[in-house]
């Protein structure tokens, strides 16, 4: 689409707006806000603006919308679908300075905040109120609420709490119009019509910025243990994992982690100056990373037990089990870092599928299957208790051609693996741009089509995040 580009006279409107010093057009700030952590993409668009509100956010999509001025919302740019990326140039709005926790409300068990806030501080504002936001993502440090919320973010503790769009009850968006709307109310149930909030949710910043969100909270479990399994397959570790659950047992987290992720992080870390003690004996091939939570004591440690036995009847390794700070802190930094391990060591395209828990052994067997047709590597680990797979597919030593196309056509055909398997394209990352040409591979027509028009009435024009999901 041929969008209107950002005159002068209109950088002077947006100045009178927010102030000079927060409309930039520096070389630099362009630079920076052109990509986000989705492959090698990069588009540069031609102002970055930084707004203070909702206010100021309405007035200056107003005039974009007046102008049709393409806008695109950034968050914390951790993105691994492309949501951030201004494919069509124009406005990047950032919301790096809504940054404030509005209010923690102990006697409800609910914050609100603004979208700018980084989830980690968010994490540890409310713990120190012994209170629990659970979602959880790998990159909790840098990223924002916001991005969290327009990609649906998870995290290892999905798996028993939920993912984020399960935390938000309300929430303050600008549409694309200006108009700027509350979704809800902050009450814990709600039947009154259609539920924007999750209409907003997941939506990738493509109906509306978010401005302000309500969430719930919970009380903080008192203690938790963390078991490192070792398998000698993958597909062994995945049937693991389904005979935990056939047990009677609710982990708060079941990560799976391939032995390839972990030679990487383990390099990494080392690399940083932040290596892990963690042993990878021979024959090992994959770990799952179980914990559990809670507030009995003995209740865990049986839970434990159970876990122990379940898997005798699996070919597993020595089970380490973590139970000092020490420790459970090395093992999750070591899962929080194979994203960005795995991407320090090549160019990857980072797929985030998901299929019901059972049919993981199958889609592994699959994913390696197709690797070797396609001659890519691929490094796998994830949520595995929800089924959710992230495949780093590794460019390496591919051409750039084979990698664009040949490789493009395997990740098709993952895909419809994927989907014949009862499962879908993303889990929790979104489809930004990564995945946009794959939809019609899960979706028909006509869901894509209501998804169009739902489209169409919060932003009429188009101007919002153009050319994300389909
Ligand atoms: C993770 C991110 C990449 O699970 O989703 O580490
Ligand atoms: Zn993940």
């Amino acid at each position: 689409m041929n969008y209107t580009k950002v005159t002068p006279q209109i950088l002077e409107l947006f100045k009178n707006i927010v102030g000079n010093e927060f409309v930039f057009v520096d070389a630099e700030t362009l630079e920076i806000n052109a990509s986000d952590e989705t492959e090698d993409h990069k588009f540069i668009p031609e102002v970055v603006i930084k707004p203070a509100n909702a206010e100021e956010i309405s007035q200056i999509i107003k005039i974009c919308n007046e102008a049709f001025i393409a806008v695109t919302p950034r968050g914390g740019g951790t993105g691994l679908s492309g949501g951030a990326l201004p494919l069509a140039a124009g406005v990047v709005l950032s919301t790096e300075r809504l940054n404030k926790i509005i209010e923690i409300d102990e006697r409800n068990l609910q914050a609100t905040v603004e979208p700018g806030v980084i989830t980690e501080v968010f994490q540890n504002a409310v713990k120190e109120k012994g209170l629990f936001y659970p979602p959880d993502p790998s990159s909790r440090g840098t990223c924002f609420l916001g991005g969290n919320l327009a990609e649906n973010a998870g995290g290892p503790k999905a798996v028993k709490y939920g993912v984020t769009r399960d935390y938000v009850l309300n929430m303050e968006v600008v549409l694309p119009t200006g108009d700027i709307i509350k979704t809800a109310a902050n009450v814990l149930k709600n039947s009154t019509g259609y539920n924007l909030t999750q209409l907003m949710c997941g939506s990738e910043g493509t109906l509306g910025i978010i401005t302000k969100i309500v969430f719930k909270l919970r009380p903080l479990p008192q203690k938790d243990v963390t078991l490192l399994v070792p398998f000698s397959t993958s597909e062994e570790a995945c049937r693991g994992i389904t005979a935990v659950y056939m047990a009677g047992i609710n982990p708060s987290g079941m990560e799976f982690v391939e032995r390839e992720a972990i030679v990487k992080t383990k390099k990494y870390l080392e690399d940083l100056g932040k290596g892990v003690n963690i042993d990878l004996p021979d024959g090992i091939n994959a770990h799952l990373i179980i914990e559990l939570d809670g507030n009995d004591e003995e209740a865990l440690m049986k839970d434990a037990e159970k876990i122990m036995t379940t898997l005798a009847d699996y070919e597993t390794g020595e089970i380490l089990f973590a139970d000092s700070d020490q420790q459970k802190e090395e093992l999750w930094r070591l899962r929080r870092n194979v994203s960005p391990a795995v991407n320090a060591y090549s160019l990857t395209k980072a797929e985030d599928v998901v299929v019901p828990r059972a049919a993981l052994p199958a889609l592994i067997t699959s994913v390696k299957e197709i690797g070797s047709e396609y001659k890519f590597n691929s490094v796998c680990y994830g949520h595995a208790g929800d089924g959710n797979l992230h495949i780093n597919i590794m460019k390496e030593q591919l051409s750039d051609e084979w990698w664009n196309k040949e490789v493009n056509e395997g990740i098709a055909k993952i895909f419809k693996r994927v989907v014949e398997l009862g499962g879908t394209l993303s889990g929790e990352h979104g489809i930004g741009i990564a995945k946009r040409p794959y939809m019609s591979l899960a979706m028909g027509e006509v869901n894509l089509n209501l998804m169009r028009g739902i489209k169409k009435v919060f932003d009429p024009k188009g101007i919002l995040n153009p050319g994300k999901i389909f």
